[in-house]
């Protein structure tokens, strides 16, 4: 990155912080004291690898409380968060202090500068950072030289489509001249609240309260720096980083089995394209998408992932995803539903999954340390037969795709 653009960058978050700054994590704290949150996270980055909490983890551009979150989600972790901005420090130096987290270690540094730590790590988190620099291949490549050989990856990256009405107020912002000042952001405030019906981005400021705050509309509309990946471009952004795709952190949206995907004509068709082109095709049918969330691996690590076609799935232990709910509101259910489960952090929500009487006796039995095998067998008090399999196959399968429960598939193989 070029000093000029770096220093625009820099600048900008000094004076608009983003997120915005929090005082207190007590509620995220409580929240992460449940054992069967932190398998669920652990167990999305590595299914198939041991449970532990030990984990060495870079958050690369940290903004002003990611850092300190992920050192109170893990305390035996070993947590370093670097960013540019001298405010977005200060404020996770404030958060450090105040939650006494010793565990965490903080730099004012820029991605390139990342061999300086002389540190690797088994877990990299940098979500909303990437795009925003000069060579975001260079900083993937940066990231990918201090990522362990079984290390995993959390990136965000904005996506295209459905950001295209904020790339028009960007360029209506460019053409007009008009930087990020206080007076310049209300203003376009002002403006925006005129914006004529049916504009592109109107859905999303119904959609996307945070806009309501300054930083978060000068970080979408007036950022100095910012470009976005479609499905294929960002397969080609990591394969050019040496990385590999694992999944994405919220995968429904972008399967064919799920949700108004599942019902459209063509989606048996779209089922049985490759992976890339069923997420490229969601991409464009859901044409909303204003961000792409995901893991990834070195292109030199062997990623095991969960399947239901083989013959191990019996071995795998279920845990529930803490965002998901199951709702029996009677008069409300599709045909033949005794219940449907929502996982509440879908954007979309025709995501939910309608379940059978037996489906929410399986769902009813994980616990977090009962195998797929061992819940079939109590469910239907007897040893399994052929049907009674299939039926939680199919069943768990579905819980997989629909962001419902992930997998501890450890005891299966131990990479
Ligand atoms: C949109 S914020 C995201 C913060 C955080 N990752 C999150 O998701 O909450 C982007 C952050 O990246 C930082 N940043 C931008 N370019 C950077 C670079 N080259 N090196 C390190 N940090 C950078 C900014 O200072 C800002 O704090």
């Amino acid at each position: 990155m070029t000093d000029d653009v770096r220093e625009d960058v820099c600048d900008f978050y000094d004076r608009y912080p983003y997120p915005r700054p929090l005082d207190s994590l007590d509620a995220y704290r409580a929240q992460w004291q449940d054992p069967q949150r932190r398998h669920a996270d652990f167990h999305l980055h590595w299914p198939t690898r041991p449970y532990r909490e030990d984990s060495s983890i870079l958050i690369a551009g940290c903004g002003t409380s990611q850092a300190a979150k992920h050192a109170i989600r893990w305390p035996s972790a070993k947590i370093i968060a670097i960013d540019l901005s001298a405010t977005s420090i200060r404020h996770t130096e404030e958060l450090k202090r105040k939650y006494n987290l010793t565990n965490l270690q903080v730099h004012q540094l820029p991605i390139d500068r990342l061999p300086e730590l002389n540190s690797t790590f088994d877990q990299i988190v940098c979500t909303g950072v990437l795009h925003h620099l000069r060579d975001p291949d260079a900083g993937l490549r940066a990231l990918r030289t201090v990522l362990n050989p079984h290390g995993t990856m959390h990136i965000m990256i904005y996506a295209p489509y459905g950001r295209a009405g904020i790339y028009m107020l960007q360029d209506f912002a460019h053409r007009l001249k008009i930087r990020a000042t206080d007076d310049n952001i209300r203003d376009l405030i002002t403006a925006l609240r005129l914006l004529p019906p049916g504009h592109p981005l109107e859905n999303l400021l119904r959609q996307a309260p945070d806009f309501r705050h300054e930083a978060a509309l000068a970080d979408a509309l007036l950022h100095p720096q910012d470009r976005a990946y479609s499905v294929p471009q960002l397969f080609d952004f990591l394969h050019a980083a040496g990385l590999t795709f694992a999944r994405w952190i919220k995968q429904a949206q972008y399967f064919a089995h799920c949700g108004v995907l599942s019902r459209i004509p063509q989606s048996t068709r779209l089922a049985q394209l490759r992976a890339i082109d069923q997420y490229a095709a969601a991409e464009l049918f859901r044409g909303t998408m204003l961000r792409h969330s995901f893991i990834a691996h070195r292109d030199d690590d062997e990623i095991h992932p969960i399947s239901f076609a083989g013959t191990t799935w019996p071995t795998y232990i279920p845990i529930r995803t803490p965002e998901t709910i199951l709702v029996e509101v009677k008069d409300r259910l599709p045909p033949n539903a005794a219940a449907v489960l929502i996982n509440q952090s879908h954007i979309y929500t025709d995501l939910f999954l309608p379940i059978t009487d037996p489906q929410k006796l399986l769902f009813d039995t994980i616990d977090g340390t009962r195998t797929i095998a061992e819940i079939t067998e109590r469910t239907f008090s007897s040893p399994p037969d052929q049907e009674h399999l299939e039926t939680a196959r199919s069943f768990f399968e579905k819980l997989w795709w629909h962001d419902q429960a992930v997998f501890d598939a450890s005891n299966q193989s131990q990479n």
